[in-house]
C-alpha cells in the first residue's frame, strides 16, 4: 500500500516568549486535523510540538507536495494563529510569511518533510523535530546513521545494508543539488556536509533508490539582507530491515554536537535530545532541542507515538549538552559561541559601522 507521510510545521506563536507552545493552539490544530480525517483527506494524524513549533504529522494517499494537504496545513496554521493572537502569545503567526496560500507551503514559512512509501509488512519510523536550530543540523546525525560504521554496525554486518546509501545534498544558498553514493564518496560528501549552514542533506535513499530519510531542508530566500526559511527543522527516518535499526538511528544523539541557532538564531550551541515534554528551550532561549517520536505504520495509521528520547539512556547525553552549554556560554558575545558575522540572523554591524565610519583610519605599514 502506498502511503504519504507529511510532517508540516510552523511557529505560530510562543508561550512564554519563544520557549514553548500553548495547549490551546495544539487543541485548535487537533480540531482541524480531526475534520480532515473525517472527510477522508487524511488517513491519520498526530499533533505535537517542539518548543515553540507546532508539528502536524499526517498520513494520506495524495503524494508529496499535494496542494490539498498543503492548503489544509496552511489553513490550520492560520486558524491556530487566531488562537495565538487572542492569547497575545509571542510572535503570533511568526512563520506565516505570506498573506494567502499559493499552492505549496514551501517558501511560505512553514517547514515540510514528506515521503511517499510502499508500506512494508512492518514499517517503523522515527520523526525528529528540532527547535532553535537550522536544517543543516541533521547533516551530522544522518551521516552517522547511514554512512558511519562506528555508529551503524549494520553497514558492516547486515547484508541488506552493506552496499551503502545515496545522499542528496542541497546547496541551500545557490539552490542546486547533488547526489553522493556512500561508502565510495564519503570524503567528497563530507567536504560539503561539514559546512551545514550552506549544504544540507535533503534525503537519503538505498542504493536501489528506496527512500530512507527526508528532511525539511529547503532553499533559503534572501529577504531584506538575511536568509529566511531555515529555522527549526524536521526529519523523517525509516527504520529496520534495509534501513538502520531504531537504536542506530538514535545513537548519533548520544554525542551532543554544536549547531547553529540558540539565542536570536545567532549562536553555536549543543543540540540536546529531550522528551516532547522537555522541549522547552528556556536557558538563553536554549540550548537547542531535538525530540524523536517513533511510530509503527499500519495501513497508514500512526500507531504511537513512543517518545524515544524520554528513555533514561539519553540522560548522559543531556548532561553532556548542559556542560557544553555552560562552556559555550562562557564566551558571551565572542565567537565561536556567537556565529561568524555572515551567519548571524541579525546584527547591528552595519549601523555601528556607519556611526563609526569617520573614526576608522587606514592602517600604515
Ligand atoms: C531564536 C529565537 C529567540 C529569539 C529571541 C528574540 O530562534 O526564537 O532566541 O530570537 O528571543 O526574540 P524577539 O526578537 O522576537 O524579541
Ligand atoms: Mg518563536
Ligand atoms: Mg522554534
Amino acid at each position: 500500500m502506498k502511503v504519504t507521510l507529511s510532517v508540516i510545521k510552523a511557529d505560530i506563536g510562543g508561550f512564554v516568549g519563544h520557549s514553548d507552545s500553548h495547549p490551546q493552539c495544539l487543541a485548535r490544530a487537533e480540531k482541524h486535523l480531526a475534520e480532515a480525517k473525517k472527510k477522508g483527506m487524511l488517513i491519520d494524524y498526530h499533533i505535537t510540538k517542539c518548543g515553540d513549533d507546532l508539528q502536524l504529522i499526517m498520513t494520506h494517499q495524495k503524494g508529496i507536495n499535494n496542494k490539498v494537504i498543503h492548503e489544509m496545513a496552511w489553513d490550520t496554521f492560520v486558524s491556530c494563529t487566531e488562537v495565538a493572537k487572542e492569547l497575545k502569545l509571542y510572535g503570533a503567526g511568526q512563520d506565516l510569511l505570506c498573506d494567502a496560500f499559493s499552492g505549496n507551503v514551501k517558501g511560505m514559512g512553514p517547514g515540510v518533510a514528506e515521503m511517499e512509501i510502499d508500506e512494508r509488512p512492518s514499517e517503523p519510523i522515527i520523526i525528529f523535530m528540532a527547535d532553535k536550530t537550522s536544517s543543516g543540523a541533521w547533516n551530522l546525525p544522518l551521516y552517522k546513521m547511514f554512512a558511519d560504521p562506528f555508529n551503524t554496525i549494520g553497514l558492516v554486518i547486515a547484508e541488506n545494508m552493506h552496499d551503502g546509501f545515496s545522499f542528496e545534498v542541497h546547496d541551500v544558498k545557490e539552490s542546486k543539488g547533488i547526489t553522493f553514493n556512500t561508502p565510495e564518496e564519503i570524503y567528497d560528501l563530507l567536504v560539503f556536509i561539514g559546512a551545514p549552514s550552506r549544504f544540507a542533506i535533503k534525503s537519503v535513499s538505498t542504493r536501489k533508490g528506496e527512500i530512507a530519510a527526508v528532511s525539511s531542508t529547503q532553499k533559503l530566500a534572501l529577504l531584506a539582507g538575511r536568509y529566511v526559511g531555515k529555522d527549526d527543522p524536521v526529519c523523517i527516518v525509516r527504520a529496520q530491515g534495509a534501513f538502520p535499526a531504531v537504536g542506530e538511528i538514535l545513537e548519533p544523539f548520544t554525542q551532543p554536537y554544536l549547531v547553529e541557532g540558540w539565542m536570536r538564531g545567532s549562536h553555536n550551541g549543543p543540540i540536546m535530545p529531550v522528551s516532547v515534554e522537555d522541549s522547552t528551550p528556556t536557558r538563553f532561549d536554549g540550548p537547542p532541542r531535538v525530540t524523536a517520536l517513533g511510530f509503527q505504520l499500519s495501513n497508514g495509521m500512526l500507531i504511537g507515538p513512543r517518545d524515544m528520547f524520554k528513555d533514561k539512556s539519553f540522560d548522559n547525553a543531556r548532561q553532556k549538552s548542559l556542560d557544553m552549554a555552560d562552556m559555550m556560554r562562557s564566551h558571551g558575545p565572542f565567537e565561536p559561541h556567537r556565529l561568524p558575522l555572515e551567519e548571524m540572523e541579525y546584527t547591528t554591524m552595519p549601523q555601528v559601522s556607519k556611526k563609526l565610519a569617520g573614526r576608522f583610519k587606514p592602517l600604515k605599514d
